[in-house]
């Protein structure tokens, strides 16, 4: 029988749309599946929505539906973008399945048995305005709400907690053992760092709210206030990877496939993943899962993207006017798996045109132009004179394809793709090195035929490889050749390692045209349409470049007593000698409160004289009925950085 191959995405949130971020995770998981498809294994692609919790019990207050109303809407356009996208997912789950319910609370119904979930109180700072809980770490000054400013309140709630503190040291082994577990494996010590930390028991359950799976109804039957609990919507968006399969209650023997090759996740999730998620399998008793891959955030102009922000680039429209294919290859190959990455148009073009087009799309017109102009299309040649003939470039070819595997399996899709591209190198350099335009003159016809063939099996193998991440174009190419992309020509071509000595070629149209420059202007992604905001005294961005902000370190400070107000302090700003800064805030700060502590500087302030002394910028900060805050970089930072 084939082996097995489990892959995932997260479920996504169905209080957003979906934007490029969601479309690069779902396109990674894709590719991995059709990977492993051509090597002849039976694979199993999971995506789905995530359509409890409180926040989206409120998206859909705020659009005036029921929640389930709501969810359907926004779980169907998720679905109907991987279907326009051609994602082969096997699988599409929503949490509000049935089936994935009575999963859940067969998980936690297991989970309390094993004597891992117990109740308790949840404490913490409530807003009641947002109806939300925050950890302290989360809080506006000491107790303001993060999101509307208003005070919170500090409340219990009875909750159900998961024992994940008990599972420290058995995390730690585990990760121990499985040094590739987290991909890329630079993210590895992120997690092992915050489980050493310490781990708090979870909270599982909330009460605070509707929208969400109730507690198995073994633990309702003679506890009827365990009714206002509803699993919290992590735990419950967890079991869907066993629920997919029909853990509780597997009628098609689908949990064979447990345990998950890769859950494919981006980094802002990696925790929940490596840490909680493994927790509850081990609750479990299951088999763990072989990889959790972590991918970098997609940037819109540097910042985040997201709904919120409004600079949310839509996949479709991307799509519409670049290729599903060439867009895709843009997004595996552009940034290093696991790093961030910007999204610029520019980029995306520069790739087009280079490496589709010049690099790729030359190789195969060459081919099609000389195969037809000088031999009808019709390429033949002795097999054993082109092995000979090309000795050194089909083993080296052969190497550079076995190497390929071990990349796609640490989900280095930049690398897989930037060594297959070394072969159409090897293709175009070859031509240039034989020029068969000269050997045709010198009536060489059974040399040039050699190196068309030699072109032939550089462009059906690569293409083979290529067939996960473009997979019409790769078709395409393979079409020419009278090939699909298939396990069986995968293990003909590839494992095998046959070379064809003859080939009727079958002409195709220009892969990928040139965009040209002019072609920029025209084609617009336009961002998500969000309400207009009054914005007071807008500037432009030339405005905001005249204003020179920094960041410094305080080394001294010092009392004026001449002025209620100020302070003294010399702040380093990486230049020549530190600046004299005048700053009012003595009611707030003490000299020994600022020593050592990084702060934002308007440097280009024109200097001037109060009472006595010069000052040399201003430092930043804000203030509300809670008092004065500098503002300091998030984390510690060059002197002198500059600020945009
Ligand atoms: O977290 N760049 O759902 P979610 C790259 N429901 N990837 C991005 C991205 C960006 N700017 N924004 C989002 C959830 N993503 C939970 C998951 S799983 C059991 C539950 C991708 O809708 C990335 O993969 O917020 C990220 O992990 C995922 O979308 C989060 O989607
Ligand atoms: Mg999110």
């Amino acid at each position: 029988m084939n082996s097995k191959f489990y892959i995932t995405s997260p479920i996504y949130y169905v209080n957003d749309i979906p934007h490029i971020g969601h479309a690069y995770t779902t396109i990674i998981v894709d590719t991995l599946a059709r990977f492993h498809r051509l090597k002849d294994k039976s694979v199993f692609c999971l995506t789905g929505t995530d359509e409890h919790g409180q926040k989206i019990e409120q998206s859909a207050q705020k659009k005036g539906q029921n929640p389930k109303d709501y969810v359907d809407t926004i779980a169907e356009r998720f679905k109907s973008l991987w279907d326009a996208f051609g994602i082969n997912y096997d699988y599409f789950i929503r949490t509000t399945d049935s089936t994935h319910q009575q999963s859940a609370q067969y998980v936690f119904l297991k989970m309390y048995k094993k004597g891992d979930i117990y109740k308790g109180e949840y404490e913490g700072n409530y807003c009641i305005s947002c109806e939300s809980f925050f950890a302290k770490s989360q809080l506006a000054g000491e107790k303001s709400c993060p999101d509307c400013s208003k005070e919170t309140i500090l409340l219990k709630e009875e909750s159900y907690f998961f024992k994940l503190s008990a599972y420290t040291d058995k995390l730690l082994k585990f990760y121990d053992e499985n040094p590739n577990f987290i991909l890329p494996k630079s993210r590895r010590n992120e997690v092992i760092n915050f489980v050493k930390s310490g781990l708090e028991d979870l909270s599982i359950t909330r009460t605070s709210f509707n929208w969400g799976i109730k507690l198995p109804k073994e633990l309702l039957e003679n506890h009827p206030s365990n009714q206002k609990h509803v699993m919290y919507v992590w735990l419950d968006a967890l079991v869907n990877y066993l629920s997919a399969l029909g853990f509780h209650n597997d009628l098609e023997n689908k949990m064979d496939f447990w345990p998950a090759n890769y859950h494919i996740v981006g980094k802002d999730i990696l925790r929940f993943h490596a840490i909680y998620w493994i927790a509850f399998l081990m609750s479990l008793d299951l088999p763990l899962p072989k990889h959790i891959a972590a991918h970098g955030w997609w940037t819109k102009d540097g910042a985040k993207m997201s709904k919120s922000v409004g600079n949310v680039v839509n996949p479709k429209e991307v799509v519409d006017a670049y290729g599903l294919d060439a867009f895709r290859y843009f997004v595996l190959r552009e940034v290093p798996f696991g790093q961030d990455g910007d999204f610029s148009q520019n980029a995306l073009i520069e790739r087009i045109n280079a490496d589709l087009g010049n690099d790729l799309g030359n190789l195969l017109n060459r081919l099609l132009g000389m195969g037809a102009k000088y031999f009808n299309n019709t390429l033949k040649a002795d097999l054993s004179e082109l092995k000979t003939t090309y000795c050194e470039e089909l083993a080296q070819i052969q190497a550079l394809l076995n190497s390929l595997e071990s990349y796609m399996n640490e989900v280095q899709t930049h690398r897989y793709l930037e060594e297959l591209w070394k072969l159409f190198s090897l293709g175009n350099a070859t031509i240039a090195k034989k020029e068969p335009w000269q050997l045709i003159k010198a009536n060489k016809h059974a040399e040039v035929a050699q190196l068309l063939l030699l072109i032939t099996n550089i462009l059906l193998k690569a293409a083979l490889f290529l067939s996960p991440c473009m997979p019409k174009s790769a078709n395409k190419i393979l079409k020419v050749f009278g090939l699909s992309a298939n396990a069986e020509n995968f293990k003909r071509f590839i494992t095998q390692g046959e070379i064809l000595d003859s080939i009727i070629l079958e002409p195709t149209p220009a892969l990928f045209p040139r965009i040209e420059e002019k072609l920029l202007q025209d084609i617009k992604i336009e961002c998500t349409k969000l309400e207009p905001l009054e914005i007071t005294n807008p500037i432009s961005k030339e405005d905001f470049t005249k204003i020179d902000l920094r960041i410094g370190t305080i080394i001294n400070a010092e009392v004026l007593p001449k002025s209620e107000k100020l302070l003294k302090l010399q702040v380093d700003l990486g230049e020549a000698r530190p600046r004299q800064i005048l700053a009012g805030i003595k009611a707030h700060y003490t000299p020994q409160d600022l020593l050592g502590k990084q702060v934002c500087v308007l440097a280009n302030l024109k200097p001037a004289k109060l009472i006595g002394e010069i000052s040399e910028g201003m430092l930043l900060a804000t203030s509300d009925n809670e008092g004065l805050s500098f503002i300091t970089p998030q984390n510690k930072r060059k002197n002198g950085s500059k600020i945009s």
